[in-house]
């Protein structure tokens, strides 16, 4: 596995394509763009065997962090790809001199529940009927770790 930190001058489409398989609704090129642009955003990529596996997007304040996304190609999960990808995130905000992250997960993903536990975050609220499904509204669990 290696990881690599994005910049403007990368290629946004294979992220896009990364995220759009991973989430129903992902961000497109332009998004990236976006992300890759500010001063206050690392776009992290994780590759196995060459290929582009999974990838995070954090946003750093002062002495707090947001991870904004992170995700896993399918074929590549249950192994350590995402945990991996969060300690190499984590350590990215250490160095940008913040100690506080936050992230929220849907209530129905106990996938990405499971590994933010697992890595020492604590829920600390929840938002009712904050994601979107067909023909449903679901509550978004609010965690934040302090490294
Ligand atoms: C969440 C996600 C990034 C996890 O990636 P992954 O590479 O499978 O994660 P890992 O293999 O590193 O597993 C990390 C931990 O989560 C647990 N976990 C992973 N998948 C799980 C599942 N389906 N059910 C329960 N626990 C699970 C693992 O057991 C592991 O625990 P451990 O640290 O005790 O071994 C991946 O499932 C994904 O990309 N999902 C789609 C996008 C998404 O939902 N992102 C999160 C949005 S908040």
């Amino acid at each position: 596995m290696q990881l690599r930190r994005f910049t403007l001058s990368d290629d946004s489409a294979p992220l896009a394509a990364l995220h759009g398989q991973c989430f129903a609704a992902g961000w497109d090129a332009a998004d990236f763009d976006t992300y890759l642009s500010r001063e206050t955003d690392d776009v992290l990529g994780l590759y196995i065997k060459g290929k582009l596996a999974g990838l995070s997007v954090l946003r750093t304040a002062a002495d707090q962090s947001d991870i904004l996304t992170i995700c896993v190609l399918k074929k590549y999960r249950k192994k350590g790809a995402g945990r991996a990808l969060l300690d190499r995130s984590e350590a990215v905000i250490r160095e940008r001199g913040a100690d506080i992250v936050f992230l929220d997960v849907a209530e129905d993903n106990p996938a990405a529940i499971a590994l933010y536990r697992n890595a020492g975050y604590v829920q600390h609220g929840r938002r009712s009927g904050y994601y979107r499904r067909p023909g449903a509204r679901i509550g978004a669990l609010l965690f934040q770790k302090k490294l």
